[in-house]
């Protein structure tokens, strides 16, 4: 088992797969970002032999976190791989949505049950100022396909004052007849850009009261291991999640494990690598060796974000492609 000395249960891995990614979207990495070689990356077979051991010592659901995942080779074969692994009893993704469309079959081939989609803006000219990139048309694409073919369909929206908070409502009015979670999220100091990050203006109970003025919301009972806050307007389909992934009210109960393209081993979004399972997996380490090593370290999961942050004194201007969300 994975357990910290808090007593929590670490049963949730969440694999960044690659660096790359075919936008830019400003709050997360600059134009012009220097890319891993291959051989930095964790390949297919190091995080397939990862990913069993880890789901001998307790790990059963797995994220595969982009960017883009797919912008990967072959990522559709890593995903059917993923889910042989026996343990492994809920996979999911979180993507930009640009390649998704493309890969729906082989997602439903390897029974992955939940897909995080993020888009910020609803309008094609934001969309372009946002992410640099054209890539609007299929985004929304994806977004549509995915509903239609009735995955469990989550949106990923980082409130930017000045952006996109006079979209919110918009937002919210596609949970009206779609069964799909609407959330918000606190933007983070991950931009990559060094320290032009200003704290958030937005945080949850300003967006929380925003969204009061206009509907009446009904609290949703707070799931085990929740990084929401979640809601429902009364009468429609979907549900509203706020996620104050800057205030960080809500890392008492995380159970979960990162792991950066490069093999970073991550204990919290907010701290930084504990161990290197690339290098160690190719120093030749044995499957019970691997598992003890990160037990071991697990022991220290920090018990929220800010606690990660001061212990590290980390320079939190990290890219967020690196850390998958
Ligand atoms: P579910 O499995 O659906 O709960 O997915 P998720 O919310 O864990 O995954 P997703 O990749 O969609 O993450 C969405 C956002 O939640 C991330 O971009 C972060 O903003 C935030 N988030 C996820 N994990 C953490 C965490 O451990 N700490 C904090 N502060 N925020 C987190
Ligand atoms: N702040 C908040 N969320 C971010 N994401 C990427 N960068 C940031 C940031 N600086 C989100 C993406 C994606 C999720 C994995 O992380 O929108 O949905
Ligand atoms: Fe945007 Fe995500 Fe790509 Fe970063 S990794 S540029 S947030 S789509």
């Amino acid at each position: 088992m994975l357990i910290d000395k808090f007593g929590r249960e670490i049963n949730y891995l969440r694999l960044a797969i690659t660096d790359r990614c075919n936008l830019r979207c400003s709050y997360c990495m600059p134009e012009h970002q220097h890319f891993l070689n291959r051989e930095e990356l964790l390949s297919f077979e190091e995080i397939l032999f990862l990913t069993d051991s880890l789901s001998k010592a307790g790990i059963n659901k797995v994220r595969i976190t982009g960017g883009e995942p797919f912008v990967r080779k072959d990522t559709a074969y890593l995903i059917r791989e993923i889910s042989k692994i026996e343990r492994i009893n809920q996979l999911s993704i979180t993507t930009n949505g640009v390649l998704t469309n493309q890969y729906l079959n082989e997602l439903q081939d390897a029974n992955v049950s939940g897909v995080n989609l993020s888009l910020d803006t609803l309008n094609p000219k934001k969309f372009f100022a946002l992410t640099k990139r054209d890539e609007f048309d299929s985004v929304q694409r994806s977004f549509h396909s995915l509903i239609n073919h009735g995955f469990n369909l989550k949106l990923n929206v980082v409130v930017m004052n000045h952006f996109n908070t006079d979209e919110i409502y918009d937002f919210i009015e596609l949970s009206r007849n779609h069964p799909i979670s609407i959330r918000f999220i606190e933007e983070m100091p991950f931009n990559g850009q060094g320290n032009d990050y200003s704290g958030i203006t937005w945080n949850y109970t300003t967006i929380l009261n925003h969204i009061e003025q206009h509907y009446k919301l009904v609290k949703l009972p707070e799931q085990a291991n929740a990084i929401s806050f979640s809601y429902r307007v009364e009468g429609f389909a979907g549900t509203i999640g706020i996620i104050p992934a800057y205030s960080r009210s809500l890392c008492g109960s995380c159970n979960r494990l990162r792991v950066t393209p490069t093999g970073g081993l991550k204990l919290c979004l907010y701290g930084k690598d504990v161990l290197n399972v690339r290098d160690l997996i190719r120093s030749g380490i044995s499957e019970q060796n691997l598992i003890s090593t990160i037990q071991n370290v697990v022991l220290n999961k920090p018990i929220n974000g800010f606690e990660a942050e001061k212990q590290n004194d980390l320079p939190i201007h990290e890219s967020m492609s690196m850390i998958g969300g």
